[in-house]
């Protein structure tokens, strides 16, 4: 008992943890306001500032430790002329994205909104004008969720403090120098001013399906940032009493409660690694080449391959995909991110039905070597992503025979002929078209018995 006790505690102390509590809605209640989401699996990430002036890197004021003065030249230049916010929103939707979440403040501080609370902003460039509210009003009509990405770190702001990763950050990294420079900057203020602002993104657009909060990093030493320098317990019971339904991402740095975040943000994994978060609520946020601002000389680009891999393996791991676009300081997908969402589109297109509703399948279908499956639950139909298209023309699925109704391509809905196989009858054996559909990972559409 000696030796079990000091676990026990462990044990119980952990369950109390995980169970605090910030408000009191209920599982269910909460699947019901996260059921657009979850059967939408597919977004659009919009990476937008001045950086992108840079074009090398969205983290160009840490990398290069550039301060205000030295940075203000992306400012005096910012001018988007060619910023069409109706074709992001309709590239989005032909591509089968479900929503999108646009910057609207990065690390670097500068707002692409008319915030009342600072000059750094885009009305005071040469856009004259919110752009927050123009890719609002375009995506909204698109029909598509619109969401917000706004950062907790602000390397403009004269009352954040300079931590680790501030572009300020002193060389020797000694607690006097952290000190000195520090003198005079005031976190209550800047906590203040992100209330300020997120409350101005949270009332004077409508309703905000998303917001996607950025990010946290506590550090013994003091040199980090968390719940504590955001405020974090109270800035979201702030967002949840303005926007009732919306989701929050989990960067907030507040693991310890229940409900203090609706989803796990697995940034740039693998794909092998994605099937770990099976059974939790999730979204797997990708670039197309590394950055997430535009980066023009960055050119090891996801191909379609990848990009299709990436979303079929989100869903079958029961998780969302959102995949960024980084525009260009005019203020457009470059020539790359549009290639790669035409690609999308097509094949969207035609296989939608096997990411649209569908989640991982249930256990006792197991996927033919190299494939995927996905489920859709409402429909009852399996989906089997050829990876590797048979030459044999003829595909075994282990285990099916009589657990399928129906067998086709999902692309033209083309009946695929089915038979027992001759040598393992529990196995099902299909006939593919002779020749692989035009699509990089053709999809089988199974009804279920
Ligand atoms: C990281 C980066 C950031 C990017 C974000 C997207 O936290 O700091 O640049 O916006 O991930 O997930």
């Amino acid at each position: 008992m000696k030796k079990i006790l000091p676990l026990l505690l462990l044990i119980i102390s952990y369950n109390a943890m995980a169970q605090k509590r910030i408000g009191n809605e209920t599982d269910a209640q909460k699947k019901k306001r996260m059921e657009w989401w979850t059967d939408a699996r597919f977004g659009m990430f919009i990476h937008w500032g001045l950086y992108s002036g840079a074009a090398r890197h969205e983290w160009v004021k840490h990398n290069e430790k550039i301060d205000n003065a030295g940075y203000q030249k992306y400012f005096d230049q910012f001018n988007p002329d060619l910023f069409d916010p109706h074709k992001w929103a309709r590239t989005a939707k032909a591509a089968g994205m479900k929503y999108a979440v646009l910057t609207s403040k990065h690390h670097e501080g500068f707002c692409l909104f008319d915030s009342k609370y600072t000059d750094y902003k885009a009305t005071n460039t040469k856009a004259h004008r919110d752009l927050i509210r123009e890719y609002v009003n375009a995506f909204r009509a698109e029909g598509l969720k619109v969401g917000f990405y706004y950062s907790l770190l602000d390397w403009h702001h004269p009352d954040y403090t300079i931590d680790e990763i501030h572009p300020q950050s002193p060389a020797d990294k000694s607690d006097a120098s952290y000190a000195k420079l520090n003198k005079g900057r005031d976190m209550a203020k800047y906590r203040q001013y992100m209330r300020n602002q997120i409350t101005e993104l949270l009332t004077k657009y409508g309703k905000i399906d998303i917001l996607w909060l950025d990010f946290s990093f506590p550090r013994k030493d003091g040199h980090g940032k968390g719940k504590d320098d955001w405020g974090s317990v109270e800035l979201l019971k702030l967002i949840r009493k303005l926007q009732p339904g919306i989701i929050v991402d989990n960067r907030l740095n507040l693991e310890e409660y229940k409900d203090g975040a609706d989803f796990e943000t697995p940034e740039q994994v693998s794909t092998a690694e994605l099937a770990k978060y099976r059974g939790k609520t999730w979204e797997t946020c990708q670039t197309f080449s590394g950055s997430w601002g535009y980066y023009r000389d960055e050119n090891t680009w996801k191909t379609h391959r990848q990009l299709l891999d990436l979303l079929i393996t989100s869903v079958s791991n029961g998780g969302n995909l959102i995949l960024n676009v980084g525009p260009t300081a005019r203020g457009e997908f470059d020539y790359r991110a549009n290639n790669a969402l035409d690609s999308l589109a097509t094949w969207m297109h035609a296989n939608s039905r096997s990411i649209y509703d569908c989640t991982f399948a249930p256990d006792k279908f197991k996927a033919p070597e190299g494939d995927k499956l996905t489920y859709n639950p409402k429909t009852g139909r399996l989906y089997v992503h050829l990876y590797y298209y048979p030459i044999s023309g003829t595909l075994t699925l282990p285990g099916y025979a009589g657990k399928v109704r129906y067998a086709a391509m999902l692309n033209d809905a083309s009946e695929l002929i089915s038979k027992p196989s001759d040598t393992n009858p529990q196995d099902l054996v299909l006939t593919l078209p002779a020749k692989k559909p035009g699509y990089e990972i053709p999809v089988i559409e199974l009804t279920l018995q």
